[in-house]
């Protein structure tokens, strides 16, 4: 037997529960993972809140990303060996002390990759990419990235910057300095948001890369920027309401994940971690999550 995150109906952090499951075993084309640490995301207690509608088969597991130690093959398997170090994603299953998953989701951790990192960075990476990719970001830009101390906004603010476009970033202060220590200009979001977006880029802005939903999308609109030039992996109705775009994650590749995991290792991409806590503590790992305040990411971790 092993311990795996689980709901059984709909609602706040109180329905998490840890529970004892049969250990799972590794089937044709599977490979175990026994899991060193896994990531939260917003879209967790999205779909455990029944925000996207009751569509989960209950009981669910819960979280999309891991990184832990290959511990069993299933037949078939070429490309990991047991004892391996690796990170990966998954679909409502990684909060647990085993996942099986196919080999094509798995890529090698570096040994200097601090745990949380790797079990933390796939999904906003992949996010975050994609996300930044499809505004074809030029040196010539200036973007606006809102909710920039999140897990994905602090990425989209490196990928831009590394493509050399300039970076008005905004998040609450005490995360100001980060935010400048990665080249952007930080300004505070809440009242006189306007203001302050206008007077960190005079010449005006070219794109905007939104986290923070459809707050984030007005302030863009209202600074001017075309709504083409306005992505918002946070307010998906803002494609038919104000005719933005709305790419956010998607295909995955394990060569995607084998840089993100690289990039980090090598601090080439910083990736904070906010907070991590034993599995035992899931529901208060959630409850300081959707508070939806601090500087990058939460993640659960087992010894
Ligand atoms: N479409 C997709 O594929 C996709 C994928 C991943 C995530 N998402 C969505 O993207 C959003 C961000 O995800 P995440 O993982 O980055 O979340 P997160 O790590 O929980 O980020 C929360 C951040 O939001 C900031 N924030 C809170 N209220 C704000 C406001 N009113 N204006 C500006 N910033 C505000 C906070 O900044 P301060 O601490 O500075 O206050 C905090 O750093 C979520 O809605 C998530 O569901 C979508």
């Amino acid at each position: 037997m092993s311990r795996a995150v689980r709901y059984s109906e709909f609602g706040d952090a109180d329905v998490l529960q840890v529970v004892e499951v049969e250990t799972p075993q590794a089937g044709p084309g599977q490979v175990r993972v026994a899991v060193r640490a896994a990531g939260l995301n917003p879209y967790d207690y999205k779909v455990r809140r029944g925000e996207y509608g009751k569509v989960r088969p209950l009981p669910s597991g819960q979280g999309s990303e891991f990184a832990g130690t290959v511990d069993q093959l299933g037949p078939g398997i070429t490309t990991v060996t047991v004892g391996q170090e690796v990170l990966g994603w998954t679909s409502f299953a990684a909060q647990a002390e085993y996942v099986l998953v196919p080999e094509d989701t798995l890529a090698p951790k570096p040994a200097n990759l601090d745990w949380a990192v790797a079990g933390g960075i796939g999904l906003v990476g992949n996010t975050a990419k994609r996300a930044t990719d499809a505004m074809r970001l030029t040196p010539d830009d200036t973007v606006l990235v809102t909710a920039a101390a999140g897990g994905v906004g602090l990425l989209c603010v490196q990928f831009a910057r590394s493509v050399g476009a300039a970076v008005v970033a905004t998040a609450s202060e005490t995360n100001h300095e980060f935010l400048r220590g990665l080249g952007a200009i930080p300004v505070a979001y809440g009242v006189g948001q306007l203001e302050r977006a206008r007077a960190a880029a005079p010449a005006g802005y070219t794109a905007m890369l939104d986290s923070a939903g459809r707050d984030g999308v007005l302030l863009g609109l209202d600074l001017g920027i075309h709504p083409s030039r306005i992505n918002s992996i946070a307010y998906q109705p803002g494609a038919e309401e104000f005719g933005i775009s709305t790419i956010g994650g998607g295909k995955k590749t394990t060569a995607e994940l084998a840089w993100l995991a690289r990039s980090a290792a090598h601090g080439s991409l910083q990736f904070p971690i906010r907070a991590t806590f034993p599995l035992d503590r899931v529901q208060d790992a959630y409850r300081l999550l959707e508070k939806r305040h601090g500087l990058g990411k939460i993640v659960l971790t087992m010894p």
